[in-house]
This record gives structure tokens, C-alpha cells and sequence, in this order.
């Protein structure tokens, strides 16, 4: 595919087929992904995969507590009537009913893991958008704070998760046209 044409398919997509990805095509996601750029080298990246509906509700339920938790924790928060909405919305799934969940993972130790992290999940967005599947980043979906839940999930201490990154095929095939653009701002150019 052209690379511009990727560049437009990449699209967050929150609608899917009720039908499950191959583990092995995931698996090859990952393998382009971690082609990206990293600090030093250091590839400090890891991944979970996650191809349960029920246990990605549950995930989404315990993120949502999560986040409205930290929320009321600080009284100043810019996210304040996020979590007043989300109060109210048991039924949310976060995971748009995906059928895979890939989080980013990364020890906390290395202080350019979400720099890397951010660009690994835009190789593998890409890599998914050229493979007919549609992808959305989960911001939302990465307030795990509990420590049970971190244990269940294989994350090692001292290790975060960096991006949650559903994965899917497109709902009958339809890919959301990009919201706008607004004219990138060139601050300066010196000559
Ligand atoms: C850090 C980050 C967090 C995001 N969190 C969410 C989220 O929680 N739920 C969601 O549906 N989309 C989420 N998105 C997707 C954005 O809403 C989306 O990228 C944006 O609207 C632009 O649309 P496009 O990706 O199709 O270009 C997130 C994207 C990023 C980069």
C-alpha cells in the first residue's frame, strides 16, 4: 500500500467485527513495530495481549474505577468532569467490544519508555492499517492501578503499561473518515 494511502487508512476505529484476529497476525504486528526508533537502543519494550471479551469489560471496569479514583484524589483536575460522566456509565467498555487488546508495556526505570512506547504503537497501528485491520489507542483503558490485576495480567513490578492498543477488523469493512486537520503551525523557519 502507498505510504500515503497507510497514512489515511490508519484510522481509530471504535466499531468492529464480531470476529477474532489470529494470534499469529498479531504476533507479526509486533514484529514490525518493534522496528521503531528507541533510546540507545535499548528495545526495553514489552507486550500482553489480551483476546478475551469478558475479561477486557472487566479491564475497562477496574480502568474506569482507576481513573475516577486518581481523579478525586486531586480536586484541581483538568479531567474532573470526565470522571463525574463516567460515574454514571457502569455499561462503558472502553475497548469500544474489540476483539484484542495489545498493551505497550515498559520498565519505569528507563526514562525514555513512554517516548519509545508512543512510537512503537504508531509502528504498529501502521502495520495493523496495512493489514486490513483497524486499531485504536486506548488512553483510557491504561488506569489500571490495581495491584491484583496488574499480578493477573504478567506485568512484572516496576513495569507500566504504555499504550493500550485495541485491535479488530473494521465493522462491514467501513474505516471512519480523519477527523480534521488544523494547519500545522510553523513557529519559525531560520534560514
Ligand atoms: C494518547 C491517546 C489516547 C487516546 N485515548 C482514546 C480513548 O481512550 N478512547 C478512544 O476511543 N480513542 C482514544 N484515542 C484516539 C484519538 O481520539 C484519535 O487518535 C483522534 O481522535 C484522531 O483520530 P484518528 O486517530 O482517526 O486520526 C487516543 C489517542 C491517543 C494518541
Amino acid at each position: 500500500m502507498d505510504f500515503r494511502k497507510l497514512l489515511e487508512n490508519r484510522r481509530s476505529v471504535r466499531q468492529f467485527e464480531d470476529r477474532p484476529v489470529a494470534i499469529q497476525l498479531v504476533k507479526e504486528i509486533i514484529n514490525d513495530s518493534i522496528k521503531a526508533p528507541n533510546a540507545s537502543n535499548k528495545q526495553a519494550w514489552n507486550f500482553i495481549i489480551i483476546m478475551n471479551k469478558e475479561y477486557m469489560k472487566k479491564l475497562s471496569d477496574v480502568s474506569r474505577l482507576g481513573f475516577i479514583k486518581s481523579v478525586e484524589r486531586n480536586p484541581n483536575s483538568p479531567l474532573k468532569e470526565y470522571a463525574v460522566n463516567l460515574k454514571e456509565k457502569k455499561k462503558v467498555n472502553f475497548f469500544h467490544d474489540a476483539p484484542c487488546l495489545v498493551y505497550i508495556t515498559g520498565p519505569t526505570s528507563v526514562s525514555t519508555i513512554r517516548e519509545d512506547g508512543g512510537l512503537l504503537a504508531a509502528y504498529f497501528m501502521l502495520s495493523a492499517a496495512s493489514r486490513g485491520l483497524g486499531t485504536c489507542w486506548i488512553g483510557f483503558g491504561g488506569g489500571i492501578r490495581d495491584k491484583a490485576v496488574l499480578k493477573e495480567l504478567g506485568l512484572p513490578p516496576g513495569h507500566h503499561l504504555i499504550s493500550p492498543i485495541v485491535v479488530g477488523y473494521p465493522k462491514d469493512g467501513n474505516l471512519p473518515t480523519m477527523p480534521e486537520r488544523r494547519e500545522p503551525v510553523i513557529l519559525k523557519i531560520i534560514k
